[in-house]
């Protein structure tokens, strides 16, 4: 029997590790998925959030934090979008959703208007994926071929949602801990935090620096007097804890890379955004600079960062399901 070359045995194992790196690095997903069965999918999810923005200028950056919330949880399975029932307890019941994760109405829409196209086809959690990319490209950010192929989850993590998704309070390495948690890097960290250059955050989320940080009886020293005295105004002592501050205070509806010459002058809203620039020696700081001197660069890896986030940990092939109602299991 001929026994294989050097030469002939290195080509083949090179073949089968990069087939291993592709399955795991693409998580069997593709851009293509649905070309034949839903070719219109995009269009469709983009044509029902231009809609919406017309009256809700923040559906955009509330569609995208819910694929966030979904994809950190047990994977991107759109375990976020099913309601309480007897035996399921909702993810949208948890600390970090309840009273704060909106637009699981549009979510609904597009559901209906894709379902009505190409009924029993696409999954929740890919429109999910698509919507967070239509959001950010109508809003002036970058496009992205949208990895495709998830298959909705039939149960939800109640509890996984409480301890796996961030929280603004925490630090910056327990933040970095939880992203690592599901292969995220301090570079796609910095880059997705980008998205909180749009959208809005409630007061009880960051009033804490403006009056009384870490127990300290004083403000956060990491905040700019100036938007502290602005802040204070939108968020009075004893005053509603619900009220909405913009996350970006420049142009708030907007995606462009202002979050980050924010952080450098001390303009970062949340606890967990400033700290991304005022952590002593933090690695992330010199990927804020990079990304507040070169929009094209923080584009560039948001995309891909969005990419790498919409790879956690999905179901594929027969498992799971394609939901014919985001909110329930079939
Ligand atoms: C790095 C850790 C993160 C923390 C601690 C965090 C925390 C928060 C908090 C507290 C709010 C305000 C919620 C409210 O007021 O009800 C918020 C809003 C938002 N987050 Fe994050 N976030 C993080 C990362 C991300 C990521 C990775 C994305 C998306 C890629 C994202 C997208 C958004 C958007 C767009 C909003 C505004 C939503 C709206 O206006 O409805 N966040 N985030």
């Amino acid at each position: 029997m001929k026994t294989l070359s050097f030469p002939s045995l290195f080509v083949l194992t090179s073949f089968f590790l990069g087939a291993i790196q592709l399955h795991v690095s693409n998580a069997q997903l593709n851009a293509t998925f649905y070309s034949n069965t839903c070719p219109n999918v995009s269009a469709i999810v983009q044509n029902v959030i231009q809609q919406a923005l017309q009256s809700d200028p923040r559906i955009g950056a509330s569609l995208i934090r819910l694929h966030f919330h979904d994809c950190f949880v047990d994977g991107c399975d759109a375990s976020i979008l099913l309601d309480n029932n007897g035996t399921l307890r909702s993810e949208k019941d948890a600390a970090p959703n309840t009273n704060s994760a909106r637009g699981f109405d549009v979510v609904d829409k597009i559901k209906t208007a894709v379902e009505n196209s190409c009924p029993g086809i696409v999954s929740c959690a890919d429109i999910l994926a698509l919507a967070a990319e239509s959001s950010v490209s109508l809003s002036g950010g970058p496009s992205w071929n949208v990895l495709l192929g998830r298959r909705d989850s039939k149960t939800a993590n109640q509890a996984g949602a409480n301890t796996s998704i961030p929280a603004p309070f925490e630090s910056l390495s327990n933040i970095t801990a939880k992203f690592t948690a599901v292969g995220l890097n301090i570079n796609d960290l910095v880059a997705l935090s980008g998205a909180h250059t749009f959208g809005r955050a409630q007061c009880r989320l960051f009033s804490s620096r403006l009056y009384n940080f870490s127990g300290s009886g004083n403000p956060d020293p990491s905040l700019n007097t100036t938007y502290l005295a602005t802040l204070r105004q939108i968020c009075p002592q004893n005053g509603s804890t619900t009220a909405l501050a913009n996350l970006d205070f420049t142009t708030p509806n907007t995606f462009d890379n202002n979050y980050f010459s924010n952080l450098q002058t001390n303009q970062g809203l949340l606890q967990s955004d400033q700290e991304l620039f005022s952590t002593p020696g933090a690695a992330t700081i010199s990927i804020v600079n990079t990304f507040s001197s070169n929009q094209n660069a923080f584009f560039q890896s948001f995309a891909q960062s969005m990419i790498n986030m919409g790879n956690i940990s999905p179901l594929t092939g027969t498992n799971g399901e394609i939901r014919s109602d985001c909110k329930k299991v079939n």
